[in-house]
């Protein structure tokens, strides 16, 4: 399978985004992963679709831009405008999951969906045909470099079922590692969202290291 490294901006020097962003993209990531927090949804804020669509400009990278804001859908328009590639909601967060389907995919942006660790699979299941990407929670969302919670793994398992022969990608986010990554790829993730870890020290040697424990 192809697997896709997607490093979280969260843990980029922010004072340097351009030169950190740039060193994603020079170093064979498949996708940039923008965590935007709303300071309501989760506890944390990082940014909105003005600083999204100037960074957009600096990278020739596709965005991966994860949503954990309280109201998706009044935002869904302007993270497309500034040049997201793919778009992901939390089945949890207020609203009308379907419009923000809808939505996402009028803006001609891959849509995905976005469940957190106590969220079941069950209530993804009736929009399945509709989804480019199932994203698996595998921290409580708001912060990077937590823990990996170990449930995650039978839970990607199911998905990865669940999906079947359907073309949807199924990320994993939160706590990947040297030590995680096997695991969740074995369980059937193909898209490696990780920021703590592939930030410290060398991209290019982080990102090599990913790769050849996916080989293995
Ligand atoms: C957490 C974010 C993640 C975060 C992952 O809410 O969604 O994308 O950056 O960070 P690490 O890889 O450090 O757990
Ligand atoms: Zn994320």
């Amino acid at each position: 399978m192809n697997i896709k490294i997607a490093p979280s901006m969260l843990s980029a020097d922010f004072a340097n985004l351009e030169r950190d962003l740039k060193e994603v993209e020079k170093n064979g990531a498949d996708y940039l992963h923008v965590d935007i927090m709303d300071g309501h949804f989760v506890p944390n804020i990082t940014m909105g679709p003005d600083q999204v669509a100037q960074l957009r400009k600096a990278v020739n990278i596709p965005f991966d831009v994860h949503l954990m804001i309280t109201e998706p859908l009044k935002y869904i328009d302007r993270f497309a405008d500034a040049g997201a590639d793919i778009i992901t909601v939390h089945v949890e967060s207020d609203g009308d999951i379907q419009a923000c389907l809808d939505a996402i995919v009028k803006k001609g942006v891959r849509p995905g969906l976005v469940v957190s660790p106590d969220t079941p699979l069950a209530v993804i299941e009736p929009y399945l045909d509709q989804l480019r990407m199932i994203l698996i929670m595998c921290v409580y969302p708001g912060f990077g470099g937590q823990s990996y919670i170990p449930a995650s793994t039978e839970k990607i398992r199911a998905c990865r079922k669940m999906i079947g022969n359907r073309n949807i990608d199924l990320q994993v986010d939160g706590g990947i590692n040297f030590n995680t990554l096997k695991e969740v790829v074995e369980a059937g993730a193909n898209v490696i969202v990780s920021g703590s870890c592939l930030f410290k020290g060398d991209m290019k040697e982080n990102i090599g290291q990913f790769r050849k424990i996916i080989q293995r």
